[in-house]
């Protein structure tokens, strides 16, 4: 597709999809021409991601000071106990899920802690976010229907949550992100109440599966090339690359929506105003016309020229990435740490997720 459609408009799922990493590093440059989409999960337009200029960077400014890699390395010691429990939590058991047992609960535990959410609320947390925000599997429209009450319900009993979070950190204020969303200003007023549920659902959401693919495929790698697992713990400091060409090689989001907002031509193509575009970050991340050996995974690879695109690009890009590099690169350094040698259950396999959205494993027993 990359070579011979690189731009095509599916007349079956009524969307333009865009292949070549040019094209969506233009595309994802000129938000106003690309603006984002709503989501029926955060409201429409109350929080970043759906935002578009000139709101979108009053509120990104905001956040931005929050989520800094120094801010996110004083969580450093705080992430590794919780990958240490996660793992012992498995002692009795002869085996880990890397999935089910560490890589999901992570990044729902560390967010919970970040928000300032008890500690005894985050498994229902856990659970309440998986259905409200997990890639759906169902396949027939009955199942679809079932899932939408499903998803309702959760997403309700989320906002529940949150709210009952912010009316007690109203009350009595900790330092912790909740309190520091209530209490900041933007335009010198406070930030209305559904923009502040809706930003913390965000959070909660666009962490979790991104974060889980990222672990579950970054050891699908070590499965798959041993020689990298042993580069690894010969050398430690290569532990930040393994996780970079993770996302680049096996890209978690495999793609962003955009909507056209005017008439224009595009490298050859007419995109009429209102058209919905599908930007494939997988893509860009594998095109050879910008990567050397783009099918290939190489610790040694260097991003300065072309980052890779894994977090998106432009006024969207992830505001999670310090986060989600930190997380993942504290579970490698303890697994590498704790066990002599990764290898995969005997006759099991690993089950991708599936979803036209997400790329990860649904399940790897080591
Ligand atoms: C935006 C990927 C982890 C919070 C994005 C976008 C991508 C992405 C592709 C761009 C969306 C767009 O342009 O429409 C990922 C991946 C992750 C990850 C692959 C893990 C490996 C996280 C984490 C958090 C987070 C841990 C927060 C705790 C956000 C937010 C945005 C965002 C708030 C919206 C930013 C904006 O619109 O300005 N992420 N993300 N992400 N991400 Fe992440």
């Amino acid at each position: 597709l990359r070579e011979n459609s690189p731009i095509r408009w599916d007349e079956e799922r009524g969307t333009w999809d865009v292949f070549r990493y040019k094209d969506i590093y233009n595309i994802l440059q000129q938000p106003m021409l690309f603006n984002s989409l709503p989501s029926p999960a955060f409201g429409d337009g109350t929080t970043v991601v759906t935002m578009n200029p000139p709101q979108h960077k009053k509120y990104r400014d905001l956040l931005n000071k929050l989520f800094t890699p120094r801010e996110m390395r004083k969580l450093e010691g705080r992430i590794r106990d919780i990958v240490v429990d996660l793992i012992h939590e498995t002692k009795d058991k002869d085996e880990i899920d890397i999935v089910k047992d560490l890589a999901e609960p992570l990044p729902l535990y560390v967010i919970a802690d970040i928000l300032g959410i008890p500690v005894e609320k985050r498994k229902t947390l856990k659970e309440l976010s998986m259905t409200a925000f997990g890639s759906s599997e169902s396949a027939t429209e009955e199942d679809l229907a079932q899932f939408r009450i499903v998803f309702a319900e959760a997403l309700g009993q989320l906002r529940i949550i949150l709210e009952e979070a912010i009316e007690e950190k109203r009350r009595n204020p900790q330092n912790d992100l909740i309190s520091k969303l209530i209490d900041a200003e933007i335009d010198g007023k406070r930030m209305p109440e559904e923009h502040l549920i809706g930003n913390c659902l965000l959070l909660l959401a666009a962490g979790n599966e991104t974060t889980t693919n990222l672990i579950s495929s970054g050891v699908r790698v070590l499965i798959e090339q041993p020689n990298i697992e042993e580069q690894l713990r010969n050398d430690s400091s290569l532990i930040p690359k393994h996780v970079e060409e993770t996302l680049r090689y096996y890209s978690p989001v495999k793609t962003i929506f955009r909507k056209v907002t005017e008439d224009m031509e595009f490298n050859g193509h007419h995109f009429k105003k209102g058209d919905p575009i599908n930007t494939w970050l997988m893509s860009a991340n594998l095109d050879e016309e910008i990567y050397e050996d783009a099918h290939l995974f190489k610790l040694d690879r260097k991003f300065t020229k072309h980052p890779h695109m894994a977090f998106g690009n432009g006024i969207h890009f992830c505001l999670g990435a310090p986060l989600a590099r930190l997380e993942a690169q504290i579970v490698f350094k303890v697994l590498l740490d704790m066990f002599p040698k990764i290898e995969m259950i005997p006759e099991t396999e690993w089950q991708t997720v599936a979803s036209e959205i997400s790329f990860g494993l649904k399940t790897l027993r080591l």
